[in-house]
């Protein structure tokens, strides 16, 4: 496989999205190792749309989350659930869009760069939460309902069967 990454960023929103989905399907095909499926959605997406910082922090304990894959400046490796947007993403299940991050309440600043951010929790077949899925940008109100969605149909990948933890 000699595949490149595929920059959308001269498309619509929801082209992008649907290009990147087909390129993950065809990428991810016959693949059911989660830590791969994760590098290679941080890698696709991150290249993709030209972001400052894109990735995982896996669900580690009962309350904990830690960083990695991703691609982008060091990130902070653990937060707490309820802490900055990743542990609120966390803690109440559902997609955060933060349009402005000094504006957020409890934000954890990794790369001073960071504007704006999205972060989107990512289930397993059985509900279980895994990880969630932040991505942060230099510029302020870069993430909208559109992102949420398209973020959202390609984390579903994880909460396919049979997947490898
Ligand atoms: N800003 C995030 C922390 C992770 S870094 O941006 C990579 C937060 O507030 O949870």
């Amino acid at each position: 496989m000699a595949e490149s990454t595929v920059d959308v960023r001269d498309r619509s929103k929801s082209d992008g999205y649907a290009q990147l989905q087909a390129q993950l399907a065809s990428l991810l095909d016959g693949v059911d190792d989660a830590v791969t499926a994760m590098a290679t959605v941080s890698c696709v997406v991150h290249h993709g749309f030209g972001h400052l910082w894109t990735g995982f922090y896996r669900v580690v304990g009962p309350s904990l989350l830690r960083v990695g894959p991703y691609q982008g400046t060091l990130g902070c490796l653990e937060i707490a659930f309820g802490k900055g947007v990743c542990g609120t993403a966390a803690a109440e299940r559902r997609t955060v869009i933060v349009r402005d991050v000094d504006a957020f309440a409890g934000h954890i600043t990794c790369d001073g760069r960071s504007k704006s951010e999205i972060v989107v929790p990512v289930f397993a077949a059985d509900g279980a939460l895994v990880a969630v899925f932040d991505v942060d940008s230099e510029r302020i109100g870069t993430f909208d309902e559109e992102d949420a969605r398209g973020l959202e149909r390609l984390l579903a990948w994880f909460a396919r069967e049979p997947r490898t933890w």
